[in-house]
């Protein structure tokens, strides 16, 4: 892999050639030969002088995206062959500060209801606050032992990570190990071989010189309530999905699309409109996103069942093929769950990884439905489904017991006068 150094040897090698050529070539003798000197001197007192200002800098914790960030190796990466990200030691995630009065017990998941009265197919990013990189609340401790469970049952089906990610899965940790316990003090702290879980006792070994045999991505994911995915680049630009703990995703399988480029692996899930709406602007956004400019965007679906770590009701999770074609259809609005996914993403420095982030966020319908003006437009939102977003969202297994619930929620909401024209201007989307 390149680093700045080698650049900078390099440069000076190729300057020496340059002037060791035009001296022969000129046959000025000692002078040129003396004046090469100077000028090769020159330029090392500049560079060393250049690589102290970016160590100085380097030393600096920075809050926000600095404009001397922008300008050196952003700009390098910019232009980097793919695959071969260029370290950006100058550039430090922000600190965050500690989550105000957050409590284990008393936290609320933030409300997404990421539903519009028309759907639309397009990418949906929107910057992404640092602070709130990760989202923990109170049903951390419901995702853990989910997860625990899980990771005992089925192992690395789970999680995994290949060698090409190994080094970015541990920068990830790493990143968790400045984060989690700045902004979740109280059920994380700081040690210098990891974090321990002050609430469950766990002792998280990754530090360099504290390291063991547990794969990164199963440690990283009994930290958080995400599933967490690394993708890496290759000559070609393309992003591959090389590392993850993927554990409560629902819906799909990391065994099925691991080692899977960005495109493969929406396409073999059928993402609506993909080709047409969604891949030449994501290929984009990934080879050209910077450090300092992490994302969100979040998506909705409905369940028709209560599990959150895999719908049962697309078929088992341990058989080859399972889909919405082998669901029974729903009867009830209590059989009904809306499931919500916020995704983060935001590339690592150091080794150049994009890291996504799943965050799942799960509750009956029947819940959902008393939120004023939610009941409307969700069955607006899912009423404006074309055919393919339809199928791909199972809409025939639950229409028949969703249309009508919702129909008689909305009504009676605007009997009260919670009608489109009276929605308040700032809404928990
Ligand atoms: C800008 C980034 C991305 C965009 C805009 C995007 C977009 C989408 C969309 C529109 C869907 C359909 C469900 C939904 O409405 O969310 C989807 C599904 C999915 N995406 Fe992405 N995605 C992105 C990044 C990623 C990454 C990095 C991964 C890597 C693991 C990934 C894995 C998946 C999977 C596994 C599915 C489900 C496919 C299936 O049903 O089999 N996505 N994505």
């Amino acid at each position: 892999m390149n680093t700045s150094s080698d650049n900078s040897t390099g440069l000076i090698r190729s300057l020496i050639e340059y002037i060791d050529e035009q001296s022969f070539l000129a046959g000025h003798g000692s002078k040129i030969v003396f004046g090469s000197i100077l000028a090769v001197f020159g330029i090392t007192a500049y560079i060393q002088s250049e690589k102290y200002s970016k160590y100085k800098k380097s030393k600096r914790i920075s809050t926000s995206s600095s404009s001397a960030y922008k300008e050196s190796t952003a700009k390098l990466n910019k232009s980097r062959k793919y695959g071969h990200w260029i370290p950006d030691y100058e550039f430090h995630t922000p600190v965050p500060p500690a989550y105000k009065d957050w409590d284990l017990k008393k936290t609320k998941p933030l409300p997404y209801r990421a539903f519009r009265h028309k759907y639309a197919v397009n990418m949906g990013i929107r910057n992404m606050e640092w602070d709130n990189w990760i989202e923990l609340d109170n049903e951390w401790e419901k995702f853990h032992n989910h997860k625990v469970e899980r990771i005992e049952e089925k192992g690395t089906e789970l999680y995994g990570t290949a060698p090409e990610a190994m080094e970015a899965a541990y920068e990830l940790l790493d990143e968790f190990w400045q984060y989690l316990p700045n902004r979740y003090p109280s059920l994380f702290k700081q040690t210098e071989y990891g974090l321990d879980n002050l609430l469950t006792g766990e002792v998280h070994k990754f530090k360099l010189g504290f390291r063991t045999e547990d794969d990164p991505m199963k440690i990283a994911a009994k930290m958080v309530q995400d599933d967490l995915a690394i993708m890496i680049e290759d000559e070609e630009g393309t992003y591959y999905l090389k590392g993850g703990a993927i554990i409560l995703a629902g819906f799909w399988r990391l065994k099925d699309k691991f080692n899977m480029p960005l495109s493969m692996i929406h396409t073999s899930g059928d993402v609506p409109k993909y080709k047409e709406k969604l891949k030449t602007g994501m290929e984009k956004f990934f080879i050209r996103q910077t450090c300092d400019k992490p994302v969100v965007r979040n998506n909705y679906f409905i369940q028709t069942d209560d599990n959150l770590p895999w719908s049962t009701s697309i078929g088992s999770e341990d058989k080859p093929d399972v889909g919405w074609y082998t669901a029974q259809p729903a009867t009830t609005a209590e059989q009904l769950f809306f499931r919500s996914e916020r995704q983060s993403l935001r590339r690592l420095p150091k080794t150049g990884a994009i890291i996504f982030t799943i965050r799942t966020y799960f509750l009956p319908i029947t819940q959902l439905a008393e939120e004023p003006y939610v009941p409307r437009r969700l069955l607006n939102g899912m009423s404006t489904w074309d055919d393919d977003v339809q199928e791909y969202k199972g809409w025939d297994k639950y229409k028949d017991a969703i249309v009508p619930y919702l129909e008689m929620k909305a009504l009676e909401q605007e009997a009260r006068g919670l009608t489109a024209e009276s929605v308040p201007d700032k809404y928990p989307y």
